[in-house]
């Protein structure tokens, strides 16, 4: 079969083989037609619709030392930081007045912030705004602290998976953290209620086609209300600080396949899309993305929080970004809305 023919079979059925997969992957002459075809899928399900996302990177102290991230426990060149809760309030008061209706709370693993203080915030929130969404994004954490943050009022998690391959994550990770208790994470997060983010970076070092087929599949099977997807992009102080980072190409040809194999996924087009070229993020949108996440973050700290070099927007204003993404989306003939944009199952 040609590779025109397989990807009209892929976005009709919804299914593909491993192998099914790699042909793809591996035959660039068809690309603008699978961006084409994600895109028309996207379109049946979400119109132009683009939903926006406020991130709020609220501490970059983190427990963790995955070796691809720069805010790794052993990084001693990056100066913490923790937001108070009080700061946190005016992102999310300062959100609201520019149309976010969805908050991220996103930051490393930090036991600074209990179980109690998390709740705290979330229920405040939550009462102040009932009409948002709150989306965590904490790491691993025990199913007793899920459920709390779930009864606190929290309606999303985002945990991405990061490769679904057992040896990959070995060679991603430090011996401590375990590829099948990132695994249970997300099935005790679907389990508990949240709609669930997993995902997965695209070129990450030794990462093989068969790797990221298996990511596929693995979204298909475990149907994440969001998918989040960007290139690995190398970190200066971090032990793959030499590694080459992921293409543009290759991300959105993974992107694309997502929304092939899981039509109704929100998939936001990712601020790392837009660090590897200038219009990463217009070029995802188009591939079958359908929401962004700009920062909400007081803009002091947005320097802080760097998992891999370059990143964009670090210097802007959370006004700024927002006028930047409007432009962004409509130019790519999308619009942003400002509802909580749930899943739409
Ligand atoms: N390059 C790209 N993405 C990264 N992440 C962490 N470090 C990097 C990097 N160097 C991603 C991980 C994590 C998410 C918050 O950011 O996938 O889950
Ligand atoms: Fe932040 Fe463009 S999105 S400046």
């Amino acid at each position: 079969m040609d590779t025109k023919a397989l990807i009209e079979k892929i976005a009709v059925s919804h299914e593909a083989t491993e192998e099914e997969l790699i042909a793809v992957m591996e035959s660039t002459e068809s690309d603008d037609f699978l961006f084409e075809s994600a895109d028309r899928i996207r379109r049946e399900i979400y119109g132009t619709d683009v939903y926006i996302r406020g991130l709020i990177e609220f501490t970059n102290y983190c427990k963790n030392n995955c070796l691809y991230c720069g805010i790794r426990r052993d990084n001693r060149n990056v100066e913490r930081y923790r937001l108070t809760e009080e700061e946190i309030y005016q992102c999310c008061d300062e959100g609201y007045s520019l149309g976010f209706r969805t908050f991220v709370m996103q930051g490393g693993e930090d036991s600074h912030y209990t179980d109690e203080m998390l709740c705290r915030m979330v229920s405040n929130i939550k009462k102040k705004y009932p009409d948002c969404a709150v989306t965590l994004s904490l790491g691993e954490r025990s199913e007793e602290s899920y459920r709390r943050l779930y009864e606190s009022g929290a309606d999303r998690y985002l945990l991405r998976h990061e490769t679904a391959t057992a040896e990959h994550y070995a060679k991603l990770h430090p011996e401590e953290m375990s590829f099948e208790n990132r695994m249970k994470c997300l099935e005790t997060l679907k389990k508990i209620g949240f709609q669930t983010g997993a995902g997965f970076m695209v070129g990450s070092p030794y990462q093989t086609r068969e790797n990221l087929a298996a990511d596929l599949l693995f979204i298909k099977k475990l149907k994440p209300e969001m998918v989040g997807i960007g290139p690995f992009i190398p970190h200066k102080d971090t032990p793959f600080k030499d590694c080459t980072q992921g293409t543009l190409r290759d991300t959105l040809v993974m992107v694309a396949l997502t929304r092939l194999l899981h039509p109704h996924a929100l998939i936001p087009s990712t601020t790392a899309l837009g660090t590897i070229h200038p219009q990463g993020r217009e070029l995802g949108l188009k591939a079958g993305a359908n929401v962004v996440m700009p920062n909400l973050s007081p803009t002091r700290f947005r320097k802080l929080y760097a998992l891999y070099d370059n990143k964009i927007c670090t210097g802007d204003e959370s006004a700024q970004c927002r006028k930047c993404l409007e432009g962004r989306v409509s130019s790519a003939g999308y619009k942003i809305v400002t509802d909580r944009g749930d899943f739409r199952a």
